[in-house]
């Protein structure tokens, strides 16, 4: 799989803060009754994993995820952190070894923007959903960033992250797409939150879990490839960079939009 961010320990830590930094908004209302199954597909180390588990103690959730690394680490956090509800199998989310109709509730969350098919994706997952049951999605989206101060190179490298995932079949401009995308899966009673991260300096631990170790992190992480690719020339990137975490400086400020989707089958 062409998963552009990768598998490095930078990457793992880059998960876990996001999920971290971003639990109250993107997490508050997300709360699965007793004795409900919950599939999480496509669940990494597990960042959102445990965050699911601790909010609904009394769900019981299967959380798979193509990488067995990935999954590897995910139990081993969940171990760590004495979670009893959660058990974990590697698998593929276009192939899910599950019946129809086994789980009450599915949450999906930055997955769908790395798949060359997220329409078959959801429908996929939409087979192993109970009729009635409730589906949650949650992706980003890269056009929804802009910070000051402003700047014209700083806007060039997100470009760039974004035409990376373009070219390798992946779409980080999804968020805006879940309603089209939810409805077409033939969900029903589709309904869109945007859930807006600002942070500026007096929101320090923001501006380190998410302007810098979150968001920053994620556009650093594709420099190569977007040199490789001759997206850009090096001064610019550089300078592009500098001014990302010049926004997340002293007067800096920083805004991004999450799209948290919730339907029914
Ligand atoms: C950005 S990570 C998000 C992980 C986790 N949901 C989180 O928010 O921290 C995307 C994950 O999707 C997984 N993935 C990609 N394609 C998949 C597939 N076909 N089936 C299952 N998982 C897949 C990747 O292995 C990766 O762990």
């Amino acid at each position: 799989m062409d998963y552009v961010h990768g598998y490095s320990n930078r990457e793992n830590s880059r998960l876990h803060d996001q999920a971290n930094t971003l639990t109250e908004l993107l997490h508050h209302d997300t709360i699965y009754p007793p004795g409900s199954r919950v599939l999480e597909a496509g669940c990494g180390v597990g960042a959102q994993t445990v965050i699911l588990a601790r909010n609904s103690p009394e769900a019981s959730i299967i959380s798979i995820d193509i990488s067995n690394e990935s999954i590897e680490k995910a139990r081993q956090l969940a171990d760590n952190e004495g979670l009893k509800n959660v058990a974990f199998q590697v698998a593929d989310i276009f192939e899910l070894p599950f019946k129809d109709e086994t789980f009450e509730h599915v949450f999906i969350c930055f997955v769908l923007e790395h798949l060359k098919n997220p329409l078959d994706a959801l429908q996929s997952v939409k087979r192993v959903l109970k009729k009635g049951g409730s589906i949650t999605v949650i992706e980003g989206d890269h056009g929804s960033c802009y910070f000051y101060p402003r700047s014209e190179e700083g806007m060039r490298t997100i470009k760039c992250l974004i035409d990376i995932q373009e070219l390798l079949g992946c779409n980080s401009l999804i968020g805006r797409e879940l309603y089209p995308l939810l409805n077409r899966a033939g969900f029903k009673n589709v309904r869109i939150s945007p859930r807006m991260v600002y942070v500026d300096s007096s929101k320090p631990d923001l501006v380190e879990g998410f302007t810098k170790n979150t968001f920053n992190a994620m556009v650093e992480g594709i420099r190569e490839q977007a040199l490789q690719f001759q997206l850009i020339d090096e001064k610019t990137w550089d300078k592009g960079i500098s001014d990302l975490y010049r926004a997340a400086g002293q007067d800096g400020t920083f805004c991004y939009t999450f799209f948290k989707g919730t339907a029914i089958k």
